[in-house]
């Protein structure tokens, strides 16, 4: 299939080619640059000319249909409520593809998602999922300014895994974050190896508006309060570092060397991080006042003691 194309239609057909990127070109000098790939997918709609339709493309591309056809995509395929630039079936991703089908399947003419730069890739999926609010913010990610893309993490044809991911989760993340691995290797640490929590419960990998692409909340700590819902308050008597600095002003998020995964690794030098005025009313390091938290135990808030008794 391959090479059936004489020399003949191969020079006709890129002819023909550059006469559609001049005029091409044409078109897109009128718009700024910003709005040229815009512009150029909309020429390319109106002509509905070029598209051949999903059928046409399964014709030759049995495995490419038939893995479509088994994946949450069927619905770009099937269903009669998506409309205008998104009811292109397989052209919807791939671009129009009567030149490619008349080149008898010349690679130059179709989009192929290869060598081509990641935000390009990006600008592609998000014409549909910009729309959802877990990926809108992906062009302000950390991960879209580091080159990484939607296909960096996802497989349409080719995953068999839950979201269509190429890795499971965990495994995904740490491909890229080595560093952060061995934070969750730590004696004390978040089970996320384990299973039993994932990094996506507190970092949406889509970005969001908030640092550290952490999932956006109305307010610094309610990533942690989504399961650690005792810690919320409101309290009678708040410990101020909880609801001004928020939980990383004493624990590590991902894992620790010290229990609880506390910042340091004894609490009372933790607390006089901040309260080394303490010596100075009565509370001297002799041993039995070392264990802060011994007395002043509901360290995250009290209803019923200022000092955190109980
Ligand atoms: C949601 C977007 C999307 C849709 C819809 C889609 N493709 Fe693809 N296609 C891709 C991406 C992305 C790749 C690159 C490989 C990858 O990431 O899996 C690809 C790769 C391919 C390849 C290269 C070989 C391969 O399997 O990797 C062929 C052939 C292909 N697609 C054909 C089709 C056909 C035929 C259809 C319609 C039945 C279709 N595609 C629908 C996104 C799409
Ligand atoms: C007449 C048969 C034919 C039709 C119809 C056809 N293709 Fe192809 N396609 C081919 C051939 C042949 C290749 C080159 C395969 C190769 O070199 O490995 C190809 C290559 C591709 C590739 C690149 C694969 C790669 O390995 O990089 C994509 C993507 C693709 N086609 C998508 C489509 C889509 C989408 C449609 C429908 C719009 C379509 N094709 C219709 C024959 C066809
Ligand atoms: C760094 C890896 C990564 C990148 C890059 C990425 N995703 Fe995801 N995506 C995920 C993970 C992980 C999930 C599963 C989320 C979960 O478990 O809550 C997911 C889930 C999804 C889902 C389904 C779940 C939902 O709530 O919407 C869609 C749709 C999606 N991604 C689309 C995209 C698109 C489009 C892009 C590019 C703009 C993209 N993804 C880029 C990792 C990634
Ligand atoms: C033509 C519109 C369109 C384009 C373009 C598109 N998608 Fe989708 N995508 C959809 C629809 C529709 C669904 C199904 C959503 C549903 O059923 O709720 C979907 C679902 C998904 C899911 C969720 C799978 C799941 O298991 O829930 C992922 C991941 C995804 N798309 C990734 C991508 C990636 C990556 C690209 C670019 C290569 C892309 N999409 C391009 C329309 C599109
Ligand atoms: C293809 C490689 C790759 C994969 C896979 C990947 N990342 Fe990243 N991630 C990066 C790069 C590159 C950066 C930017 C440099 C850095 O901070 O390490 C980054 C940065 C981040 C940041 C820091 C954001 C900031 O603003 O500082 C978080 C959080 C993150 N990734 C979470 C995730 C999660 C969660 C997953 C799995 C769903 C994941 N990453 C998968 C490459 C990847
Ligand atoms: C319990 C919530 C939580 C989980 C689960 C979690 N993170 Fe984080 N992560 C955070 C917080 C909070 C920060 C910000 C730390 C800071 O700014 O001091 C962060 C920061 C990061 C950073 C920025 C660099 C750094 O280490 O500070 C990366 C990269 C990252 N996380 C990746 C991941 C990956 C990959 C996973 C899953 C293996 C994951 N995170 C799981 C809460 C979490
Ligand atoms: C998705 C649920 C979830 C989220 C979100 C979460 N945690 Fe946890 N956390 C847990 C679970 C479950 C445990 C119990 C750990 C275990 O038994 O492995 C735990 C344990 C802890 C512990 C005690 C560890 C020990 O050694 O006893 C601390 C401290 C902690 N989390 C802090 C945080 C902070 C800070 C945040 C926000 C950055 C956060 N958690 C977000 C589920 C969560
Ligand atoms: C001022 C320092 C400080 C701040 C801020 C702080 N913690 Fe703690 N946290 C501690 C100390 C000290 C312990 C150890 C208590 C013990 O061992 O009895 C602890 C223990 C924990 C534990 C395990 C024991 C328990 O009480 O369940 C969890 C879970 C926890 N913290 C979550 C959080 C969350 C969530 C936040 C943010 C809302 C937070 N912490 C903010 C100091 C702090
Ligand atoms: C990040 C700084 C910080 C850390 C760490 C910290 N605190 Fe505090 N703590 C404060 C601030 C600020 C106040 C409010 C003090 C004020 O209003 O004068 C406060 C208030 C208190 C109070 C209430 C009495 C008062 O002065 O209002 C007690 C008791 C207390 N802290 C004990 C502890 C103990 C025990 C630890 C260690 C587990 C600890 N704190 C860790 C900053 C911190
Ligand atoms: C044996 C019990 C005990 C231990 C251990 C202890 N404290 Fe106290 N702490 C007290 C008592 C009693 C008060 C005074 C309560 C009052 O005024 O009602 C107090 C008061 C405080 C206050 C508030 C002071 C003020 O200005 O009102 C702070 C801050 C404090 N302790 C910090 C610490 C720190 C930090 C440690 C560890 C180095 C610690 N405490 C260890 C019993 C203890």
């Amino acid at each position: 299939m391959r090479h059936i194309m004489k020399p003949v239609v191969r020079w006709a057909v890129l002819i023909g080619t550059l006469l559609l990127a001049a005029a091409g070109m044409m078109a897109a000098r009128q718009g700024s640059d910003a709005t040229k790939s815009v512009a150029d997918q909309k020429a390319q709609t109106t002509n509905a000319s070029q598209y051949v339709g999903a059928d046409t493309c399964k014709g030759c591309h049995e495995e490419a249909g038939k893995s479509i056809d088994a994946s949450p995509h069927a619905r770009i395929l099937t269903s009669k409520k998506i409309r205008g630039e998104m009811a292109h079936g397989c052209e919807s991703c791939h671009g129009p593809g009567a030149a490619h089908v008349e080149g008898g399947g010349d690679k130059s003419k179709i989009f192929t998602f290869k060598g081509v730069k990641p935000e390009e890739i990006t600008r592609r999926c998000l014409s549909c999922h910009e729309s959802n609010s877990e990926q809108r913010e992906f062009m302000r990610s950390t991960h879209n300014e580091n080159g990484v893309t939607c296909t960096s993490c996802h497989s349409v044809h080719h995953s068999t895994l839950e979201y269509q991911l190429v890795k499971k989760q965990t495994p995904l993340c740490f491909s890229c974050h080595a560093e952060q691995k061995s934070d969750f290797q730590k004696p004390f640490h978040h089970r996320v190896e384990e299973g039993l929590i994932k990094c996506g419960d507190c970092h949406n990998p889509h970005g969001t508006l908030a640092a550290r692409q952490l999932r956006s909340t109305p307010d610094q700590d309610a990533v942690c309060f989504k399961c650690h819902s005792d810690k919320r308050g409101p309290f009678v008597f708040e410990h101020v570092p909880v609801k001004v600095e928020g939980c990383t002003a004493c624990h590590f998020p991902h894992g620790s060397t010290n229990p609880r995964m506390l910042t340091t690794a004894r609490t009372n030098s933790l607390c006089l991080q901040c309260h080394a005025a303490t010596a100075a009313i009565g509370h001297t390091q002799n041993t039995r006042l070392q264990q802060c938290i011994a007395c002043h135990s509901n360290i995250h808030g009290s209803n019923l003691s200022p000092v955190f008794f109980k």
